[in-house]
């Protein structure tokens, strides 16, 4: 079990790594003089009956309650909170009690939202039970929910006071739902660790098929990139920008495709990675060496070709998701290039009319 400590300016916290420890959630949070009376369990209903059961039976708390969540875009909402805080409002919980949830990113940023809202905030324990959530968003106190406006556009900032990765609880996702969260530990990699980009290349298959030593060193070190970035930059004022890489792109494809099951987020995020280092290479930023070696790690999951998805005749509905990013703060669009594997650039600003230039390029290659 490996232990990495978060040390932001809002709270210092844990997160534990490993296989099996959700085991040991009762020696965990003993260690880490959590203690509360009530619990309220917020569970993705998608997680094993096993495994709930098992984390249910470790936590002593004098009363414990249970929302069951069907984790979607959809239900990430301002109704599902406010049923949450109902069952605390209605059972008294004060802000020394806590919210454990199990689930994904979705489930997530939800149960950190409800925590973070509820009497000012109470306290808040993550078992994060995907790949993107083990390795992203159970790191870094981002939390919130959608509304018919946009995605996570109502949310705070909130540390939890304990995550749990249990890599076990990642054998019962789906092979896209594993490469979903893989894309972000590759990006993590483009960001901050040319070694770790090596790994990766070195052991794809390993780690997608959750072989227990790769997949845990791939976790772990793509936290410590995360946990460097949000240790230095909370709020994401500069630094934490970096973290977007291929987002910029990724959304507008996901967003063009209306969200659609033919590319999950993940998967826009691998494509967008790559329409990334190749706006990187035409502006002379990314050298041919660095590129040829992302571009063929991608063909290795066989994302190589945006022409499966878009025609010309899609590029004004994509660009049109890119100008409404809300990372924007110019007419231009914000891009996260890439220098080098290893080190990014946060600053690159490119007009709409330029980026639809290059994405035509792209789509009649
Ligand atoms: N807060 C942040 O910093 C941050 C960062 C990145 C993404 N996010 C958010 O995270 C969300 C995506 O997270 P996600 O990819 O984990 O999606 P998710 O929570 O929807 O989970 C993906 C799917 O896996 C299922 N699932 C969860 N655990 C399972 C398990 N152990 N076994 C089988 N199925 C399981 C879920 O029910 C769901 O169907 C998005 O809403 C995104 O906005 C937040």
């Amino acid at each position: 079990m490996k232990v990495l400590p978060i040390k932001t300016k809002s709270k210092h916290y844990k997160i534990y790594i490993g296989n099996n420890i959700v085991n040991q959630i009762d020696k965990i949070t003993k260690k880490e003089n959590i203690n509360f009376e009530k619990s309220l369990f917020i569970i993705d209903r998608n997680v094993p009956n096993s495994i709930i059961k098992k984390i249910k039976s470790k936590i002593f708390s004098e009363k414990k309650f249970i929302y069951l969540f069907n984790a979607s875009e959809k239900n990430k909402n301002l109704s599902s909170i406010n049923s949450i805080l109902k069952i605390l409002l209605k059972n008294n919980f004060t802000r020394n009690d806590v919210i454990i949830c199990l689930g994904g990113g979705i489930t997530g940023d939800v149960s950190g939202f409800a925590a973070s809202i509820y009497k000012r905030g109470l306290k808040f324990i993550n078992i994060p039970s995907t790949l993107l959530s083990q390795v992203d968003s159970s790191i870094g106190g981002k939390t919130g929910i959608n509304n018919k406006f946009g995605k996570n556009l109502i949310g705070s900032f909130y540390q939890p006071d304990l995550v749990i990765s249990d890599t076990k609880l990642l054998e019962s996702l789906p092979r896209r739902e594993i490469i979903c969260g893989y894309a972000e530990i590759f990006k993590h990699s483009l960001i901050k660790d040319k070694k770790l980009f090596f790994f990766l290349d070195k052991n794809l298959e390993k780690i997608v098929k959750l072989k227990k030593k790769f997949i845990e060193k791939a976790i772990l070190e793509s936290c410590k990139i995360k946990k460097e970035i949000v240790e230095k930059d909370e709020k994401e004022s500069n630094l934490r920008k970096s973290l977007n890489l291929g987002h910029t792109f990724g959304h507008a494809y996901e967003a063009a495709l209306n969200y659609s099951k033919k590319l999950n987020h993940g998967e826009a995020v691998l494509y967008g990675i790559l329409s990334a280092a190749k706006l990187s290479k035409k502006i002379r930023s990314l050298k041919n060496n660095d590129y040829d070696l992302i571009v063929s790690h991608l063909s290795k999951l066989n994302f190589d070709n945006l022409n499966k998805f878009f025609k010309t005749k899609d590029l004004n509905r994509i660009i049109k998701f890119m100008i409404l990013d809300k990372k924007n703060i110019s007419k231009k669009i914000n891009f996260i290039t890439i220098n080098k594997i290893g080190s990014v650039n946060t600053k690159n600003q490119i007009s709409p009319p330029k980026i639809k230039q290059f994405l035509k390029i792209e789509l009649t290659k």
